[in-house]
């Protein structure tokens, strides 16, 4: 891989750091990527879905992840890891990644790694062919592709070392902060870089310097190449190696910090881990000079090194970067309290998940109610078998007469004066889980058994034990004497338009022993649909965790809550239409068994 990061990279950030995803996010709309550079954040104890980040002056949402594992397998093109996790919990989720797979890098941003497992982790990483930036790094940029985190610092001092767009050197340091200081100085004095890495200053790192010049001698962007090390190790030795049997051929400019420590009686212990001499030739003198026998650029003093890097880069004759146009991200943003993945009214005509109302509404488009129901319920665009299936259902339940619990509230409610509205909502919220409310419990236990191999006798037991009735079984008035064709209906339609129906292939199993004990006890129209829809989310792929979700959040009562509202309105304005007067319950037909009441 000649190029660390390219502008369509994308990451998985363990850690919900909403400051240093937002600074990457910023960087991207600065620099007009198309795809935010975080595909997707692992947040393992947040019950959120998504987290909303400002995209210059509009938000977008990025998925929470409760794992690695889940990220990965949501965002597969995301090949980058971000590891913001602490340093105790660093090793563990890097070498869960290296199982997973499918990263070409990690950064590790953690201080303190013990180093035994620091070695194990870079040797793991090593091994899988995986550049590992860090332990204890900012990370790393190509600049005008993708930068990790928050290398650079804000927005405004990002454009002033010209981090926004590529120039051509190719620059690895040991620590961060020098690491801005340092593109500042390469902006000033030539024209910015092409790559950029902090390695880290632990003692033991996974990618260290000549790892990354060797690929920058590949990378055809990089011109010459900048190291800063530091007192303490023998990295740079490997450098001096590839230098001398011409691995590296770019010119070098080079300059190890802490040149100071030989005014010091003692070995003296620099702010990094790793930035200790124990030996003569870790001194930082020791590794310039070495450098500079080898033919790298090596300036006299740090304060030389803007010359330096003046001169070399003069020296190369590279043509000028041509300055690309930049977004401004706004100083002023307001989050939005309300977001809308479903519909859109900005244009000329509002959509129902990106179709205009007129590319559905009318006979021609060959679009009905159950395209609506799949584009404004599920974002989807279903098959003709399942949106039929759908306007199946919602005919099918449309009504079942006046007596039912809902039809019957509603009336009462219409006759007592009030509104449409009022009287069909009354009939609304009689639906439940005796009366047409069963659908999604119905899915739920029937799917519960399947799922689990438990045979009809299991799955009563089990229901038993629960304490509910069986939801989808039963019913007040039909039997196997007195079948509901509602039912034979959407079975008909099932068996000959679904691909599969292995749930309702099931619950008929257990039909069989529910009514077998009462002949009343039959799949009810309820439970029909409920494990029919099962069925047809399997067919249409969906997985399992996506069907769960749309049992729990009640999406199964709705094709009811739908389907019955055209009833309840039929009702509600036949008792209009009649003017019917108000309505009285027959005193005869109440058991009235009060007492007077004790005093206490
Ligand atoms: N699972 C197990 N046993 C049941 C079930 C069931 N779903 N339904 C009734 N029974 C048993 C009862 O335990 C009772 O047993 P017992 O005689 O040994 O005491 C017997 O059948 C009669 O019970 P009731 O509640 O009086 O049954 P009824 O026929 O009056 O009730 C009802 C019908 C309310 C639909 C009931 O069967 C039920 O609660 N089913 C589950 C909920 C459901 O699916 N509702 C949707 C119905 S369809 C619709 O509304 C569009
Ligand atoms: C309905 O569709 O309302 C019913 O199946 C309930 C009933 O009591 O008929």
């Amino acid at each position: 891989m000649a190029q660390l990061f390219t502008r369509n990279t994308q990451a998985i950030f363990w850690n919900n750091n909403t400051t240093a995803i937002q600074r990457m996010l910023d960087y991207d709309y600065t620099i007009k990527r198309e795809k935010p550079s975080v595909a997707g954040i692992v947040a393992p104890t947040s019950g959120n879905k998504f987290e909303k980040f400002f995209w210059g002056g509009d938000e977008i949402m990025i998925p929470l992840y409760k794992n690695t594992a889940e990220a990965k397998a949501a965002q597969p093109q995301a090949d980058v890891l971000l590891n913001f996790a602490s340093f105790r919990t660093a090793y563990d989720v890097t070498m869960e990644a290296l199982q997973i797979g499918g990263f070409a890098s990690i950064m590790i941003t953690a201080e303190g790694i013990p180093e035994r497992l620091a070695r194990k982790m870079n040797q793991a990483a090593r091994d899988a062919g995986v550049i590992v930036i860090g332990p204890a790094t900012v990370g790393g940029i190509v600049p005008g592709a993708f930068k990790i985190a928050n290398v650079g610092g804000t927005i405004e001092n990002i454009i002033n070392s010209k981090l926004h767009r590529a120039g051509s050197c190719g620059l690895v340091t040991r620590s961060g902060g020098l690491f801005n200081e340092l593109s500042n100085i390469i902006a000033i004095n030539a024209d910015g870089i092409a790559e950029g890495v902090a390695i880290g200053g632990d003692r033991f790192v996974g990618s260290v310097f000549i790892d990354n010049l060797l690929r920058m001698e590949e990378n055809p962007e990089v011109k010459y190449m900048i190291l800063l090390g530091e007192v303490g190790g023998t990295e740079e030795y490997k450098v001096i190696d590839a230098v001398k049997s011409g691995k590296i051929k770019k010119p070098i400019i080079a300059w190890c910090i802490g040149t100071i420590a030989k005014y010091y009686d003692s070995g003296v212990q620099f702010g990094h881990a790793g930035a200790s001499a124990n030996a003569e030739r870790e001194t930082a003198e020791s590794k310039n000079k070495a450098m500079s026998d080898a033919g790298i650029h090596v300036p006299a003093t740090f304060n030389d090194l803007p010359a330096k890097i003046k001169e070399v880069y003069e020296s190369l004759n590279i043509s000028p970067v041509a300055e690309p146009e930049m977004n401004v991200v706004p100083a002023v943003r307001k989050s939005k309290e309300f977001i809308c993945t479903i519909s859109d009214d900005r244009g000329d005509e509002a959509t129902y998940a990106g179709f205009p109302i007129s590319s559905l509404a009318t006979p021609d488009t060959g679009k009905g109610i159950g395209d609506v129901v799949s584009l404004l319920w599920f974002k989807k665009q279903y098959p003709l078998w399942a949106t039929q299936f759908i306007e199946t259902v919602i005919k099918t339940v449309a009504d079942h007469g006046p007596a039912v619990s809902g039809a019957h509230n509603a009336k009462v409610t219409a006759r007592a004066g009030k509104s449409v509205v009022e009287s069909l909502v009354t009939g609304l919220l009689t639906i439940g889980p005796r009366f047409g409310g069963a659908i999604d419990g119905a899915a739920k236990y029937f799917k519960h058994a399947d799922d689990n191999g438990m045979d009809p006798k299991a799955f009563l037991n089990y229901m038993k034990n629960e304490g509910v009735p069986i939801p989808g079984i039963g019913h007040r008035i039909k039997s196997l004497k007195n079948p509901d064709l509602r039912v034979e209906g959407l079975k008909k339609f099932a068996r000959e338009y679904f691909p599969a129906t292995p749930l309702l292939d099931y619950a008929l199993t257990v039909e069989q022993l529910t009514t077998s004990k009462k002949e009343n006890l039959i799949l009810n129209v309820d439970g029909t649909i409920g494990i029919l829809m099962v069925d047809m989310w399997r067919a249409l792929g969906y997985s399992e965790e996506e069907i769960n979700e749309f049992i729990e959040s009640g999406t199964l009562n709705s094709f009811f809550i739908l389907g019955r509202t055209i009833g309840f309105i039929g009702h509600v304005l036949d008792e209009k239409r009649l003017a019917m007067p108000m309505y009285r319950h027959p005193m005869n037909d109440i058991l009235y068994d009060v007492q007077v009441a004790e005093k206490i």
